[in-house]
């Protein structure tokens, strides 16, 4: 008999003032849409808050509450200007930090450009959903995911407790 497969479910957040107030489209939301869509991921949310700690935590909580998802994408917000705070949310709510996927990120980023490395972004787990920053620029967020898409389903198995399922990516 086939495994069942089960669809990652995963809700991006996009932090971004501009965005948020209408004055720029939520280009990198919608690319790492399009780009979970193609690999098989389940979209479960997504929502645009402006660069508020308050505003990041509040909506990422409710998803974690609301068990409506496994895995969370933050875009934006990770670098230096002094309201890039989507890391300290993260942080602020986060039980257990997951440095490895992070620091992968940055490490094969840093490939690409050395402005990687101005990224402060983090990840961790948040009861049993995995929350992932990655920058704001879409062509930042979706190498970000690139280079650790490989590595999510194993992650999200464990999360559940069940290292043997078989997820469909
Ligand atoms: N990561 C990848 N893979 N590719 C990129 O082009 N640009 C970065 C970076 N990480 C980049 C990247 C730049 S220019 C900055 S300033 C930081 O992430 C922070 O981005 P953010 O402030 O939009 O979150």
């Amino acid at each position: 008999m086939a495994p069942i497969r089960t669809p990652i479910r995963a809700s991006i957040l996009t932090v971004s003032d501009r965005s948020f107030s209408g004055v720029r489209a939520d280009i990198s939301g919608s690319a790492i849409v399009e780009l979970l869509k193609t690999e098989g991921f389940l979209l479960s949310n997504t929502a645009i808050v402006p660069d508020e700690k308050g505003e990041i935590v509040r909506q990422l909580l409710q998803w974690v509450d609301e068990n409506q998802t496994d895995l969370i994408f933050t875009t934006g917000g990770t670098g230096f200007a002094p309201r890039d705070v989507t890391p300290e949310a993260t942080k602020s709510i986060v039980e257990r930090e997951t440095p490895g996927i992070s620091e992968y990120i940055r490490l094969k980023s840093t490939e690409i450009t050395p402005h990687a490395s101005l990224s402060r972004a983090i990840s961790g787990i948040c009861r049993n959903c995995l929350i992932i920053n990655l920058p704001g620029s879409p062509k930042a967020a979706c190498e970000s995911i690139k280079f650790i898409l490989p590595v999510l389903p194993h992650a999200i198995e464990l999360l559940n407790d069940d290292p043997g399922s078989e997820r469909n990516h």
